[in-house]
């Protein structure tokens, strides 16, 4: 493989926002949506930073932006839901990132009975609470302890990459 580096400097340098982007994109995930109860009403957020953890405790995280207006209010709630988003809920991640709009108006979900909301059809649901918080730069590593879990394997997941939304191919 051939290619020019772009190297950091002291100062941060040239690895800028948008170039950034673009490697962090090079990366597939799948994408999450995050979401609770908040004042009688289901509130979230799409998150395609999530990663396991740990087994014993039972760990996930997130990624969370410090200019997320989202998070504050997820963040104090006892329950979060983590949906892991199927291969046909493009529309649902698009608008649980939505700037503006009620981002649950054309989600179909569920809450449990202690406020984790969970988006139908997913592949996995994990209710969660938050074990800790770290910051990370303009991010804060959010560690979620699982507290109950639903898993549908047989459901293909969404797979995030390059900014778009794909599916898996068949397996070798
Ligand atoms: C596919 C996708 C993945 C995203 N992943 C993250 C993420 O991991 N962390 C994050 O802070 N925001 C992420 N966002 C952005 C949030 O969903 C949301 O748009 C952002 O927090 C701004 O809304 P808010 O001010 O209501 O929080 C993602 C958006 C999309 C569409």
């Amino acid at each position: 493989m051939t290619g020019a580096w772009t190297e950091a400097s002291e100062g941060g340098g040239p690895l800028d926002g948008t170039l950034l982007r673009l490697a962090f994109g090079c990366f597939p995930s799948g994408v999450t949506a995050v979401c609770a109860m908040a004042d009688g009403r289901p509130t979230g957020m799409a998150m395609s930073s999530f990663t396991s953890v740990s087994l014993d405790p039972p760990l996930v995280s997130v990624c969370v932006a410090h200019t997320s207006t989202t998070w504050p209010v997820l963040a104090v709630l006892p329950r979060l839901g983590v949906s892991v988003l199927a291969q046909d809920h493009g529309p649902v991640a698009t608008a649980l990132s939505a700037k503006r709009g009620d981002r649950f108006a054309e989600v179909a979900w569920a809450a449990s009975t202690t406020g984790a909301v969970f988006v139908h059809g997913s592949t996995l649901w994990l209710e969660c609470e938050v074990d800790r918080q770290v910051a990370a730069g303009d991010h804060d590593i959010v560690v979620l302890r699982i507290h109950a879990l639903q898993s549908h394997p047989e459901v293909a997941p969404m797979v995030f990459h390059a900014s778009r939304y794909r599916q898996l191919g068949p397996a070798r």
